[in-house]
């Protein structure tokens, strides 16, 4: 089981669980269609071991309890858990995070989550698979093409949060767009990843039902925080007002993008993680992984690799241990220049390693930031130092003798400029061999990421086991 990431989701409560109970009687009901239409295709039924994340207060457990299945459920909100477990008094409904589940490995045969794993949130697709049995099948649901929907009007309100907000909740739906659930589901070592049809529409009987039911939610928290109550009630009855139909309820429907997929039967049939095969058992082999083993509990990706010739590897680290002393760099100097070098060349490996160690010694938000190149939180210096390792790395040819003068400048002597080069350049060898013969980021080290340093990387090889 994955370490619980800091515990950023813990937040979740105040937007989702403020108003638990209106949430579960007014807004959660109608979602009903899709639970229905995703439980039938996921066949659900009698003796199905089912998993649903961010269960919210609970509904689609308890129409899989009344389908014959034995279900559990996690919610970040503690209210919302209340509810979930009131409703489903048999099932095992815990508080906690999706990026870190607290269940043994392969112990589901169905794992649901409707609109709750987003295109900012993918790394809990590691935390559905691992926590599946071999073949067991998957199904979650997104928003889809919400401007094409003829209920998008619905959602409207949520656009008054603050543009931050909005522009989090954009790509949070990013998941809906044709072929990226597709990809993001395969890349994870799903199989028979199909998008199906979800049937979605909120039904309300009058505009104020409406927005009473809306503004139990996450999303209008956000919009509330930034207009007020009073004027998001009010824009919300406007907007509904304008679909009142006579003698029928205000009706939105919108298209949500079902995602299903199957774990692959076998362990073996496991994701490609390096394209050589693992070197022969050796003592020597014993010896280069037992660092991993000893520090870990498992062996790196990289270092079944390296394995293959542990000389190689010593002869590299080496050469950066050289360039280390000669520049008397820093732990924060170096994880600076590992971390601006691996994002440059989209290398995830080292992005995710060094960007681990350098969020526990610094905060997530300053790792964070040089993987995104924003560098915030760092001295001049520091700045200088990652805007060289992203010059080196992007285009040697391309710096100048102005950029060096700016490095003299920052308080480098020319030994350490040439020391710092080195290392930066050492750096980008082991990156491009781990990269080009398929070294994929351990799964262990990608679930036990600070969410912000996770989103940071959002490029290079996705994490293998
Ligand atoms: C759009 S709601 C969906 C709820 C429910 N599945 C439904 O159909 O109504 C998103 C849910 O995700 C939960 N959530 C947000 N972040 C989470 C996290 N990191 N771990 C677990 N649940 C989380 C929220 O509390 C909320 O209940």
């Amino acid at each position: 089981m994955a370490d619980i990431p800091v515990e950023q989701w813990r937040g979740v409560d105040e937007g989702w669980g403020r108003r638990a109970a209106e949430f579960a009687a007014l807004s959660e009901p109608g979602n009903c269609r899709e639970y229905v239409a995703m439980h039938q295709h996921l066949d659900v039924g009698a003796g199905v071991r089912l998993l649903d994340v961010a269960c919210g207060s609970g509904l689609a457990i308890e129409l899989a309890v009344a389908r014959g299945a034995s279900c559990a459920g996690l919610d970040a909100s503690h209210r919302l858990v209340a509810v979930a477990q009131d409703r489903n008094p048999a099932s095992d409904v815990r508080t906690g995070d999706m990026h870190a589940l607290p269940w043994e490995d392969d112990t589901f045969d169905v794992v649901t989550s409707f609109r709750g794993i987003w295109g900012t949130t993918p790394d809990a697709v590691a935390e559905v698979r691992r926590v599946l049995r071999p073949g067991g099948r998957m199904g979650l649901t997104v928003w889809g093409h919400i401007k094409a929907s003829s209920g998008a009007w619905a959602l409207k309100p949520f656009t008054l949060a603050a543009d931050e907000k909005v522009a989090n909740q954009a790509a949070m739906v990013s998941l809906g767009r044709p072929g990226v659930g597709e990809d993001l589901l395969s890349r994870w070592g799903f199989d028979d990843v199909q998008c199906i049809e979800i049937p979605f529409a909120w039904e309300f009987p009058d505009p104020e039902t409406y927005a009473r039911a809306l503004a139990a939610t996450g999303p209008a928290y956000e919009a509330i925080q930034s207009v007020g109550e009073e004027a998001f009630t009010q824009y919300a009855v406007d907007v509904a007002r304008e679909h009142v139909r006579d003698g029928l309820p205000l009706r939105a429907e919108i298209k949500v993008v079902g995602y299903v997929a199957r774990k692959p039967a076998t362990r073996t049939a496991s994701l490609e993680v390096n394209f050589l095969p693992d070197p022969e058992p050796s003592p020597a082999v014993d010896e280069f992984y037992a660092g991993d083993l000893e520090e870990l509990g498992y062996v790196m990706n990289s270092s079944r690799l390296w394995g293959r010739h542990p000389q190689s590897w010593k002869s590299l680290f080496g050469l950066i241990g050289t360039a280390t002393e000669l520049g008397g760099l820093s732990f924060r100097q170096r994880a600076i220049l590992v971390t601006a070098t691996a994002a440059t060349i989209s290398d995830s490996y080292c992005s995710m390693a060094w960007g681990a160690k350098f969020a526990k010694k610094s905060g997530p938000d300053i790792a964070a930031g040089v993987l995104r190149g924003s560098d915030g939180g760092l001295t001049p210096q520091e700045s200088a130092l990652a805007a060289w390792a992203r010059q080196v790395a992007r285009d040697p040819n391309a710096t100048t003798a102005d950029d060096v003068n700016s490095l003299r400048n920052a308080g480098f002597d020319d030994m350490q400029i040439f020391a710092i080069t080195v290392y930066v350049a050492a750096r980008i060898a082991l990156s491009t061999v781990n990269d080009a013969l398929g070294s994929a980021p351990d799964v262990e080290l990608a679930a036990s990421l600070h969410p912000e340093v996770r989103e940071a990387v959002a490029f290079g090889r996705p994490p293998g086991e």
